[in-house]
C-alpha cells in the first residue's frame, strides 16, 4: 500500500469518529508531516455552533503539539453518509497555508478510492501572510 493510500485509510478511519450530531456531516483528516509523522482529525462539533472544529484544525493541532513543522501531505475525507468531494474551508486553507510548501499536496477523496490533488497555491491563491 502506497504512503498516499495508507494516509487515506487513516483519513477514512478517524471520519468514523466525528463528533456531528448538528451537522450531520463527517470529515476525517489524516496529514504526514515532514519528519515522518502522522497525525489525524475530524470535525466536533458543539452545541454553540461556532465553538465546532474541522477534521483538518484537529490534524494540524496534533502534529503542532507532536512537534511536526510542516505538511507535507494531508489528505481530507467528508461527506454526509457515504464519502463525497469536501475540498477544505476557507479557514483551513489559511491554516493549511501556514504550514504548507510549495510542495505540500492536499489530497481530497472523492470517494473511498479515489482523490484529487490540490496545492495550496491552488487552493488559496494569493494568501494572506504576515509581516
Ligand atoms: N468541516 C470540516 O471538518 N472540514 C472542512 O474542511 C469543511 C467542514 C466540518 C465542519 C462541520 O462540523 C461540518 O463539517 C459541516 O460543515
Amino acid at each position: 500500500m502506497s504512503t498516499d493510500e495508507q494516509l487515506a485509510k487513516r483519513a477514512l478511519a478517524v471520519r468514523k469518529n466525528a463528533y456531528n450530531r448538528y451537522s450531520g456531516f463527517s470529515v476525517g483528516a489524516a496529514l504526514l508531516d515532514n519528519k515522518g509523522n502522522v497525525y489525524a482529525g475530524c470535525n466536533v462539533e458543539n452545541a454553540s455552533y461556532p465553538q465546532g472544529s474541522c477534521a483538518e484544525t484537529g490534524a494540524i493541532a496534533a502534529m503542532i503539539a507532536g512537534g511536526g513543522g510542516t505538511i507535507k501531505t494531508i489528505v481530507v475525507a467528508g461527506g454526509s453518509g457515504e464519502v463525497s468531494t469536501c475540498t477544505p474551508c476557507g479557514g483551513c486553507r489559511q491554516r493549511i497555508a501556514e504550514f504548507a510548501d510549495a510542495e505540500t499536496r492536499i489530497l481530497v477523496l472523492n470517494d473511498e478510492k479515489s482523490w484529487q490533488s490540490y496545492s495550496i497555491a491552488e487552493l488559496l491563491p494569493a494568501s494572506f501572510r504576515l509581516g
